[in-house]
């Protein structure tokens, strides 16, 4: 299949996603938001973490307050959202925003930031324009041009795959873009292979114990999936493409020993709507989620399951028990009331009874498939509301008593949204360890670090959490075996980052 069958397959080829072509209902609605202010109060936390934010930070080097484990050293490497505004143009919505590579190097009882803005070719044709030109995933502009390919809104803002000598900025519905590791240079759009050149390729990879990666794209509205199956040293082995329905948005998927598992949720696309992207997806109530599994040896789906529909962004790690298989999934408010309360939060306007009622509709689970008797069930974990899943990728695809996850104290104001604390579930044990940053805190994803050669669980997790009230941003490095007692090693920035999304821990000896 050549790259022109596979675009065609997937439905790349002369599609108009029509965004950002013409008036709409619903520019009234998107105009007047005012760029939210420097004010301390809890409503604003979450956006002024985007004001101010520079074209790059550091380097800056700053002490932990106590010395960092003798084993602990490498490089945290995280992606998010940075650039909200541009000129008089600004986004509403927290996935818009333009994204910005950090490296936190942990060296000598001290850490080393530096960051940059990844320079794609949407962000350089933007910096020339001086302004905005096409809509965000939330952000509708009037005049603005059209998107004629996925990669013309690629903005590589989600997260980070280090592969072979490569690190690789990864967005979802475009290419990924290749960042130096040690400068965060832009570098240029990855190209895996002509076949696969503009195809989507997405933020949550998936890494075998021995190295192999597997990820997936999609392109909303095609009904297809393109697998992709990546050698420890960053070759492409194969590629397939799966007619699936329910792919108009798809953030994550799971993988075992044996299998690939893509859990669709009826997340619809009205091509013939106009307005930001966000506001032309909606929900099928009628609808179950989908669940394929996918033989990883012949990349055929083996068997298909159903669920009653739920919302979920993230899962957690997945595995093999004799003929069931079982997934760990951080359910979400549906879709659509997530774009809500994060638009109301960008404004610096969320109610706190909108952040309640989200909290109401979200649960940790684990999808239990039975490959034998061919149905599939869902049990509950004892998080509630939660998000970020880590554990121990020595053992992704097999089983692991150890599930990290943020989740949110009561402590954290109600008109504050994300997390401010960050736990730890033991299935052994069957009970959860947290620790509580604190009602000034917004805690970001913390990465679960293995100690050398020790068991599974056992470990450093290291993350970082936004202080609102005192404008500055610190890195927290937390022993697993004593998490409630708080961290181990802390260091503060003398400045605030933008609350970003997800990142990997690269060892100095790995
Ligand atoms: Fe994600």
């Amino acid at each position: 299949m050549n790259r022109r069958d596979i675009l065609k397959s997937a439905g790349l080829l002369g599609l108009n996603l029509g965004m950002g072509s013409s008036m709409s209902t619903f520019a009234a609605s998107l105009q007047q938001p005012a760029v939210a202010t420097h004010s301390t109060e809890p409503s604003n936390a979450f956006s002024n973490s985007f004001l101010s934010v520079p074209e790059s930070y550091g380097p800056t080097q700053v002490a932990f307050d106590r010395p960092l484990p003798k084993a602990l050293e490498g490089t945290l490497y995280r992606n998010g959202p940075a650039r909200m505004h541009r000129g008089e143009t600004h986004y509403h919505h927290w996935f818009d925003g333009d994204g910005m590579i950090h490296a936190f190097h942990l060296h000598n009882d001290s850490m080393t930031h530096n960051a940059s803005m990844i320079r794609t070719d949407k962000y350089r044709e933007e910096e020339q324009a001086g302004k905005f030109l096409r809509d965000g995933f939330g952000t509708h502009f009037d005049n603005g041009l059209s998107v004629l390919k996925p990669d013309d809104l690629n903005v590589a803002n989600i997260s980070v795959l280090p592969l072979g000598d490569e690190l690789l900025a990864l967005w979802e519905a475009g290419s990924a873009w290749r960042v130096d590791p040690d400068t965060l240079e832009t570098l240029g759009r990855k190209v895996f292979s002509a076949q696969t050149d503009g195809v989507s390729f997405s933020a949550h990879p998936r890494v075998d114990p021995d190295g192999h990666v597997w990820n997936f794209g999609y392109l909303t509205g095609a009904s297809k999936l393109v697998i992709y199956d990546i050698n420890p040293n960053g070759a492409l082995n194969r590629t397939q493409v799966i007619d699936a329905e329910h792919t108009n948005m798809v953030h994550d998927f799971a993988v075992t020993e044996h299998y690939l598992i893509f859990v669709l949720m009826p997340v619809t696309f009205d091509s013939q709507k106009t307005g930001a992207f966000s506001d032309r997806l909606g929900w099928d109530d009628e609808s179950a989620v989908d669940v394929l599994v996918i033989d990883k040896a012949t990349l055929n789906v083996q068997q298909r399951f159903e669920l009653p529909a739920f919302f979920a962004f993230h899962f957690g790690n997945a595995w093999e028990d004799g003929k069931q298989v079982r997934i760990e999934v951080a359910t979400s408010e549906p879709l659509g009331e997530f774009n809500t309360v994060i638009k109301q939060t960008m404004k610096g306007h969320l109610p706190s009874q909108a952040q309640v009622q989200s909290r109401d509709h979200t649960q940790t689970m684990e999808i239990v498939l039975d490959l034998a008797s061919k149905r599939a069930r869902t049990e509950i974990m004892p998080f509630g509301r939660a998000d970020f899943p880590s554990f121990d990728n020595r053992f992704a695809g097999y089983k692991t008593q150890s599930l990290i996850m943020m989740t949110r104290g009561s402590s954290m104001p109600t008109d504050v949204f994300g997390f401010n604390q960050v736990s730890r579930f033991d299935r052994k044990r069957d009970r959860i360890v947290q620790w509580d940053y604190g009602d000034e805190y917004i805690a970001e994803e913390h990465i679960f670090v293995p100690k050398p050669n020790a068991k599974e669980g056992d470990g450093w997790l290291v993350g970082t959490a936004y202080d609102w009230k005192n404008a500055n941003t610190s890195l927290s490095v937390f022993d697993t075996g004593s998490l409630g007692e708080g961290p181990v090693a802390v260091c503060t920035l003398p400045y605030h980052l933008p609350l970003g999304l997800h990142g990997k821990f690269v060892g100095n000896h790995t």
